[in-house]
């Protein structure tokens, strides 16, 4: 009997136990150990930023902290896109927006302002809205000189235009396209450059280290506007990569781009572990490692380009348990330089690395 009841206890306490763990597993899978790191983030030699959420800034502490700790750049994920900041055509709330701002002013650091035209993230009323060209050029004007003009002094720099070209170089038939034509990129930025003549003003896409003809179309675009006198300062390159892509290809990206002689923000960088989607993928140590060569040489050929060309470099989001990537893409994956439990990986000292 006793030998029973204790067999019945043992199969119980396995049986609780091996729930804890499996639940414990679901909620918070086992991390490969980390790396001690030497060095920091603050002292890379350009700025080193990340795109941050409001809500985690504001319910978060740990996240908070870590914002403050590891960065000298802020990129507002969302909270400084058309929707958020101009929900009606008569309201602006830029309650989340200033937050952000206030944040890094508070701390030192840098905003980058992210994005003034886009196709997505648009409110109704303007997907509804109705009304000539001349009404067009008036909202995309209005929206950009109020934006700017409200955080003029505080936002250094602007993503005036993102996404503009489709994979085939043509440019996206947007919803800006269709009212304006493809020429409203100029003047985008010349309201911007108007509503504050001292932000540096960026075209903003994604794509160059894959696809050579989009990086073309680019590239023409941006010199186009350049010659023309059009108040253009920099480009960004997304720069949303996969732990195995190819140097070359990066390199070819990067140094194409500096060839512009403008300023080079590599400005959403992730380097995603899963890119073929297994649903059953794990984390690994080899996988970290590889990850933390591409960040290492994605940094050292950032650092090989002129230094007053280095705007620098932003992560999109700031930790593996908020990177945009498994929710968008829903798998599993681990993007970014610090893991799940905010703890620094692999790829952190990748990055320090990179400028060694
Ligand atoms: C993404 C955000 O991370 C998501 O939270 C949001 O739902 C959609 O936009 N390129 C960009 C960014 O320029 O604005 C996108 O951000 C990611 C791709």
């Amino acid at each position: 009997m006793k030998i029973y009841q204790n067999l019945t206890l043992a199969l119980f306490l396995s049986f609780s136990l091996g729930c804890a763990k499996k639940e414990q597993t679901a909620i918070n899978p086992p991390l490969v150990p980390s790396p001690t790191t030497t060095g920091s983030l603050k002292d890379m030699p350009f700025p080193f930023g990340a795109a941050v959420n409001v809500s985690l800034l504001r319910n978060n502490v740990q996240y908070k902290e870590l914002v403050i700790k590891e960065f000298s750049s802020i990129t507002a994920e969302n909270a400084m896109k058309f929707n958020a900041l101009h929900p009606s055509e008569t309201t602006y709330s830029y309650t989340d927006a200033d937050e952000i701002v206030a944040l890094a002013q508070a701390n030192g650091k840098r905003v980058h302002g992210h994005t003034l035209n886009w196709y997505k993230s648009l409110p109704t009323w303007v997907t509804n809205f109705q009304g000539d060209t001349q009404a067009w050029e008036n909202l995309l004007k209005m929206h950009i000189q109020t934006v700017v003009g409200h955080f003029k002094g505080k936002v250094a720099s602007w993503d005036v235009v993102n996404e503009a070209f489709e994979d085939d170089g043509t440019y996206r038939n947007s919803i800006w396209v269709q009212k304006l034509g493809a020429d409203y990129i100029a003047r985008a930025f010349q309201y911007a450059n108007q509503a504050d003549p001292d932000a540096l003003l960026f075209y903003n896409d994604y794509g160059h280290e894959y696809n050579a003809i989009k990086r073309t179309a680019i590239l023409n675009l941006v010199n186009n506007l350049k010659s023309r006198g059009i108040p253009i300062h920099g480009v960004g390159m997304q720069m949303h990569t996969r732990y195995n892509q190819t140097d070359a290809n990066i390199t070819s990206a990067i140094t194409s781009v500096a060839a512009t002689g403008l300023k080079v923000h590599i400005s959403e960088l992730d380097v995603v572990l899963n890119p073929d989607n297994v649903a059953t993928l794990s984390y690994t140590t080899s996988l970290a490692d590889l990850q933390a060569a591409k960040y290492k040489s994605i940094v050292k050929t950032y650092y090989s380009i002129p230094k007053a060309q280095q705007f620098g470099i932003t992560t999109w989001n700031v930790t593996d348990a908020d990177s945009w990537i498994p929710t968008t893409y829903s798998r599993p994956d681990w993007p970014l330089p610090f893991d799940r439990n905010y703890v620094r990986k692999a790829a952190y000292q990748g990055i320090l690395d990179g400028v060694k």
